[in-house]
């Protein structure tokens, strides 16, 4: 997890990147001779692109044990511990940006993500409110669990299952079906003896294989079978399979 955090991290940075090249709106030549002009990417957008973008998804929709946003995350404000812990989770009270830029990206990802689940009478976050709440250190899981308990309790969430966290587990089951015709259900049972058994195989080397064939890394008649499958898949997809393969864990 700490390892991935950093990953994360880091893709979160190399987020700001590109989020001020889009931002800077400098008209590159196609553009001068076209006339075509661009719309600058709104202040707010920019800072979800370079702060958040990189953990929870262009479209408020992660991968891997980050929570998704989008048609979750206004629950939390429906009550006021819920309200709080948005602001008190560790990437956003100790982001470098501005109680005025913390509560702007927060507010604008309630609103773009999460209209719908907020409550009637929701009001913005503050500058003031975050200054105030981000000095707190909660224990996230802790919180993250007797909120959900108690919205459920309050009748404001249909269920607790709708915050649950994504399982990787369960994402890498939902791809594997895509693998299933060739190396079996069970990840053991191929269907012809060049197709090898990978059920029970170790996360890591899964991960390594599957990056090699996406990369080209791994070549040759079988490998080129393996390339096509694995080229579409997103470094998050390659997490999720590879956990999901490791579960298998029947290979004796
Ligand atoms: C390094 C990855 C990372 C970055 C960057 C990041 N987050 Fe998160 N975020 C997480 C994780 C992981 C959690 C789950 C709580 C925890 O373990 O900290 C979370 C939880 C949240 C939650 C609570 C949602 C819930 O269901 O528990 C909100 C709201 C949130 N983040 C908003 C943001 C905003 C806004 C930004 C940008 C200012 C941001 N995050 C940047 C990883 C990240
Ligand atoms: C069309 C058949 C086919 C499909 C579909 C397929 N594979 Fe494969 N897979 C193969 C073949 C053939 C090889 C052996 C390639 C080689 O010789 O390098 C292989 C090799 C592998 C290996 C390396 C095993 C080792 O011991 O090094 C992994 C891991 C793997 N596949 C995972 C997957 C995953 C995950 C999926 C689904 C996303 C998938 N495969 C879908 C045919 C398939």
């Amino acid at each position: 997890m700490r390892q991935r955090q950093f990953a994360f991290a880091l893709a979160s940075i190399t987020g700001i990147g590109l989020a001020v090249a889009a931002g800077g709106n400098v008209p590159d030549a196609v553009t001068r001779r076209s006339g075509l002009t661009l719309a600058p990417m709104p202040r707010v957008a920019q800072l979800y692109a370079s702060n958040c973008q990189g953990c929870h998804g262009e479209s408020g929709s992660s991968a891997a044990e980050i929570p998704t946003l989008a048609g979750k995350v206004g629950y939390f404000t429906r009550i006021p511990e819920g309200r709080r812990y948005l602001v008190q989770v560790p990437n956003v009270a100790l982001n470098a940006n501005s109680d005025a830029d913390v509560a702007a990206v927060l507010n604008w990802v309630l609103a773009t993500y999460s209209r719908a689940q907020l409550p009637p009478d929701f009001k913005p976050y503050s500058a003031s409110e975050v200054g105030e709440l981000r000095q707190a250190r909660i224990d996230v899981v802790a919180s993250r669990r007797r909120i959900i308990g108690a919205l459920v309790a309050a009748g404001q969430v249909p269920s607790a299952a709708a915050l649950a966290l994504p399982d990787p587990v369960a994402l890498g089951r939902e791809k594997f079906v895509q693998c299933a015709p060739c190396h079996g259900a069970d990840g053991r049972s191929s269907v012809v003896p060049q197709y090898p058994k990978i059920g029970g195989q170790t996360a890591v080397y899964v991960v390594n294989a599957l990056k090699a064939y996406r990369d080209g890394r791994r070549q040759g008649t079988y490998a080129a079978i393996m390339a096509s499958v694995a080229r579409p898949l997103s470094d998050a997809d390659i997490d999720n399979l590879a956990v999901y393969v490791e579960s298998l864990d029947t290979m004796k």
